[in-house]
């Protein structure tokens, strides 16, 4: 079965069609940037001109960065703030005309390594982060996944949240090499590691194609390893979210 996975994000809304017996990608992706608004009827019409691209009917399994509680968005995370409140599976499906179904990006993320790729198997604490506009997490504990936790949410010396400070967008804005947003990365995870205490760390996301260029500022006492699925993982995962939503949150 086949089906058009969206992973919307604060820079690009990218979408492609998901074998979801197999997790792989079965199409080109296709990627439209996210209008600077970020706000809800902006960002609807260029999901719509994603599903047109491909010109599918049938549900859509929608990856978002945003706690997403019940279909609902829960926090404006890097998008405007007029989305808190909104109903996201429904005002997608009413305009764009197929029933949509939509998640966390990061649980989407890593929802698709736990099932397809570096995660499948792993026991314990698996936490996937995807270094993007802003830095998503995924819980998953013995395969299962805890939704919507929001480590990159952690206050941060003078910083609101530590995802400004650490996440690709800050190495953009304060145009930083490679080294410089290392270590800062590498300060997260030793946050994260200090409040979990996980047994592997998954990182993912876009930046996450750049990862020859940053792995070795990576020093916590976790296991780190890339996602192979890198940037696609949000994609797959959300197409597949689609059927997890039928499993309660359980890795099928
Ligand atoms: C949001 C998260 C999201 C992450 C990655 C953060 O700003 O709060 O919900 O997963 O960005 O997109």
């Amino acid at each position: 079965m086949e089906i058009l996975g969206i992973d919307i994000g604060g820079t690009g809304i990218k979408g492609a069609l998901v074998n979801v017996e197999t997790g792989e990608m079965v199409s080109e992706r296709h990627r439209i940037p996210t209008p600077p608004s970020r706000k809800p009827d902006e960002m609807a019409e260029v999901v719509g001109q994603i599903v047109e691209h491909f010109n599918y009917k049938g549900p859509v399994g929608c990856g978002f960065p945003s706690i997403v509680k019940d279909g609902v968005c829960k926090s404006s995370g890097n998008l405007h703030k007029s989305w808190v409140g909104v109903n996201i599976d429904e005002l997608f499906t009413k305009v764009v005309g197929q029933p949509f179904t939509v998640v966390n990006d990061a649980d989407a993320a890593g929802y698709a390594s736990m099932n397809y790729g570096v995660g499948k198997g792993q026991q314990g604490l698996v936490i996937m982060i995807t270094i993007g506009t802003g830095l998503g997490s995924g819980v998953f504990h013995n395969g299962v996944l805890l939704p919507n936790f929001e480590l990159g949410q952690i206050p941060y010396k003078k910083y609101r949240k530590i995802e400004e400070w650490a996440a690709a967008s800050a190495k953009e804005r304060e145009k930083l090499s490679f080294e410089k947003w290392g270590k800062r990365f590498n300060k997260f995870l030793k946050l994260v590691e200090v409040i979990t205490a996980p047994d592997l760390i998954i990182v993912g996301g876009g930046t996450s194609k750049k990862w020859h260029e940053f792995h070795e500022y990576i020093d916590v006492d976790t296991k780190v390893v890339k996602a192979e699925l890198m940037n696609s993982a949000g994609i797959i995962g959300a197409a597949v979210s689609c059927l997890r939503e039928q499993h309660h949150g359980h890795v099928v």
